[in-house]
């Protein structure tokens, strides 16, 4: 496995364009990421992951500063997995000037649920993967299903610009009692961690609840909100939506599948999960 720090030595070291499958991350890898690469390496191509703390999708208030950097542990698991090709620059490598020229993706999936909560990260996810896609220009990269609409906005943008590239999602990995996987657990004190699980748990009863009564969905939100914050929890959202626009589903939607969010504070820490269904 190689590890490349600019751009023309990336470029210098891949086979060529859309020869390559690519999963784009901030490192402080987990299994969640490594199980990315192995399904990209499912797709019998070389594959490159990038690690990149993207400064233009956190907010001043946010842990841009105290997100862990940890290149040498994040390379040798990726081995592990069988990466191909390790992209990772540095700011100045990714920002030479100040990155004035961005994509601002559809507010009507970007403006909503974390995009209202964190105004500009779509903008900053968005713009930092399209310059990632046009160095690596990949013919797959793989997105997990635990930012579902990262995901979304993501899948919509490579439509929209007919960028030559496969979308492919991958499914959130949980640990045996059901938390996400997720660089932010590492936050949490011990008795957060177990805590941690009521969040997919009000999820799930989110989804069957909405199943036998489609027709209380805003009840069934407000309450399931009101169960987290009972427990400790700042709850931002629990709501279901339809998959393909993360919009609230109509009547003529109740029997589609569906997607059930949540963003919740515990502690100090944001965390979020979803649950197709
Ligand atoms: O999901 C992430 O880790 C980041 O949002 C991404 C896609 C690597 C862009 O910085």
């Amino acid at each position: 496995m190689k590890v490349l720090h600019t751009i023309a030595d990336l470029r210098a070291a891949l086979p060529g364009p859309q020869a390559c499958a690519f999963v784009p991350t901030m490192g402080n890898l987990h299994d969640g990421h490594l199980a990315l690469v192995r399904q990209a390496k499912g797709h019998g191509l070389p594959v490159v992951a990038s690690i990149f703390v993207n400064r233009l999708q956190f907010a001043p208030h946010e842990d841009f500063d105290r997100y862990p950097r940890t290149l040498q542990r994040d390379a040798e698991l990726l081995q592990g997995a069988g990466c191909d090709f390790v992209f990772a620059p540095d700011e100045r490598e990714m920002y030479p000037q100040p990155q004035t020229f961005k994509v601002h993706p559809d507010p009507a999936l970007a403006d909503i649920l974390e995009g209202h909560f964190r105004p500009g990260f779509f903008v900053g996810v968005a713009t930092v993967v399209m310059k990632l896609f046009t160095i690596v220009q990949p013919k797959v990269a793989v997105f997990g299903k635990k930012d579902y609409q990262q995901l979304m906005v993501i899948r919509r943008m490579v439509d929209q610009f007919a960028l030559p590239i496969v979308i492919d999602g991958g499914e959130t990995r949980r640990s045996d009692q059901g938390l996400a996987l997720s660089s932010r657990n590492g936050y949490l004190s011990a008795a957060e961690l177990s805590e941690a699980l009521a969040l997919s748990q009000t999820l799930k009863q989110l989804a069957a609840g909405y199943r036998a009564n489609p027709g209380a969905l805003a009840s069934l939100e407000a309450e399931a909100s009101r169960q987290l914050a009972a427990r400790g929890w700042a709850p931002d959202y629990l709501t279901v939506r339809r998959r393909h626009d993360l919009q609230p589903p109509t009547a003529a939607d109740a029997k589609a599948p569906l997607v059930v969010l949540g963003a919740a504070k515990l502690g100090t820490t944001r965390l979020i999960d979803n649950l197709e269904f």
